[in-house]
């Protein structure tokens, strides 16, 4: 086997990307007070913002689109969808809407009132939000080891079942509607989920009568670690192995704009047949009807074959292959990241990083903005700046952690990329000691992160 990650496509058409000089990166940046949130994606060469819609679409799925059917009811797009959709996850109902946080809002409008508890093994902000918004409260159920971000382990996304079983004994079940599981836990590093966690707390769920719903946007990610790392699974498929995981589960909610590989959507399936006509009474609502659900008929098709192309074993092997190749190459040389690198993202600790500078001085924003500046590198902060809060007397409370999100997306950037990527972290690593921190100037009432202005303390 040739070591060299080589992408398992060619390209076709091709998006220029535009350098810049120092000079010019150290105005755009002044201008834009270090937030990278506020700088035109023309003026960034490598953007490692978000995996979430950046993803390249492949010749099928653009010849797939030129099908989609516009009908306002019963499209065919919709059927082709739904179809993919069953032979992966096999849910009773598919409901499609405009992206994942459509989705949630939907499911726990249904399953959830004030008073209720939901646990995640870590709800993503999105999902935090969505739940709270009904009155629920939101808990986070990791394992100890998912807490350690140098510590070594293949399941580092696990949901604590050993907690789970507590919190329903401490709260009654009666008050659980239904327990998610995020596969994999993005906002925990990007760590897969195992079969044997999915199959535990299936478990624990069937004992108690909850029902269990799958966070379902990196499946086909989650679906590979299982195979490379879990004993029993490395001669089954990828889609062997999401069939198995879905099948421990009531219903999920997905992103599209993840692992089914498209710019936009999403949709949410239970086998609830009660539930699943709430759920469509308030979708018309604000979606539209449940054949289309916020959609067009063209992005049904491609998310119909996007799920699968996901799930090709050459395309995860590049794609898990390529995120560990940059995560290796810098940890190789001293860069604290989270430990194993994750599915989708290398996340650095930003606070290892850049010791000399306390996260009231936001070591990840001002690592952001170096990376930035030496190479163009757009990447994101996940700590003090979007965790933390500056209170009225203007004392800052910190996050529990200060990291750098670098999030790859899908089939978009070669290995020489990643190359150049991988250079970049290493020549600020070698000059960490001259970074400074920066101090907040504007911060807006909530989530602050995306129009917060800083100073260079420099
Ligand atoms: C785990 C997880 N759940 C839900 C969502 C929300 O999806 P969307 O951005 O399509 O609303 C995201 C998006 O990043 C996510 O990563």
């Amino acid at each position: 086997m040739a070591r060299t990650i080589i992408e398992p496509f060619r390209i076709k058409s091709v998006e220029p990307i535009r350098q810049t000089t120092r000079e010019q990166r150290q105005k755009l940046l002044e201008a834009a007070g270090y937030n990278l949130f506020l700088i035109a994606s023309d003026d960034i060469l490598i953007d490692l913002l978000t995996d979430s819609g950046t993803n390249a679409m492949s010749t099928e799925q653009w010849a797939a689109m030129m099908r989609g059917d516009e009908s306002y009811a019963g499209s065919p797009s919709f059927q082709r969808f739904k179809d993919a959709v069953q032979s992966i996850m096999g849910f009773h109902h598919v409901i499609p809407a405009h992206q994942g946080r459509a989705a949630e809002r939907i499911l726990f409008s249904v399953m959830c009132k004030k008073g209720d508890v939901v646990p995640n093994n870590t709800h993503f902000d999105t999902t935090r939000a969505n739940c709270e918004f009904t009155g629920a409260e939101a808990v986070d159920l990791p394992t100890p080891e998912g807490l350690q971000p140098s510590l070594q382990h293949p399941f580092k996304g696990n949901l604590d079942t050993g907690r789970l079983e507590q919190l329903i004994e401490r709260v009654g079940a009666q008050r659980i509607p239904l327990v998610m599981i995020t596969v994999t836990n993005n906002s925990g590093g990007g760590q897969p989920v195992s079969m044997a966690n999915i199959k535990a707390t299936k478990a624990i769920c069937g004992r108690h009568n909850i029902p269990l719903y799958i966070d379902a946007c990196r499946f086909a990610e989650n679906a590979y670690f299982i195979k490379l790392r879990e004993p029993g699974y490395s001669n089954k498929t990828p889609l062997e192995i999401a069939r198995e995981m879905f099948s421990y589960a009531d219903g999920c909610t997905m992103s599209a704009k993840k692992d089914a590989i498209v710019n936009i959507g999403g949709f949410f399936c239970t086998n609830d047949d009660k539930l699943a006509q709430a759920e469509r009474n308030l979708l018309i609502l604000t979606e539209g009807f449940p054949t289309y659900g916020g959609l067009a008929g063209r992005d049904l098709e491609a998310i119909a074959v996007g799920l699968h192309e996901a799930l090709q074993q050459d395309y995860l092997h590049y794609r898990i292959a390529s995120t560990a190749y940059l995560g290796n190459h810098i940890a190789a040389e001293g860069v604290p990241i989270v430990q194993p690198p994750g599915g989708h993202a290398i996340y650095i600790d930003a606070r290892a990083f850049l010791p000399h500078i306390p996260p009231a001085k936001f070591p990840g924003v001002a690592l952001a903005a170096e990376l930035y500046l030496e190479g163009g590198i757009r990447s994101v902060e996940i700590g003090t700046l979007m965790f933390g809060k500056r209170d009225e007397h203007g004392v800052e409370h910190i996050g529990p952690m200060d990291l750098l999100r670098l999030a790859i997306p899908r089939r978009v950037y070669t290995q020489s990329h990643i190359d150049y990527t991988v250079e970049v972290i290493l020549e600020v690593w070698r000059r960490r000691d001259r970074i400074r921190g920066l101090e907040l100037t504007y911060q807006a009432p909530f989530l602050r992160h995306f129009t917060a202005r800083f100073r260079s303390l420099g």
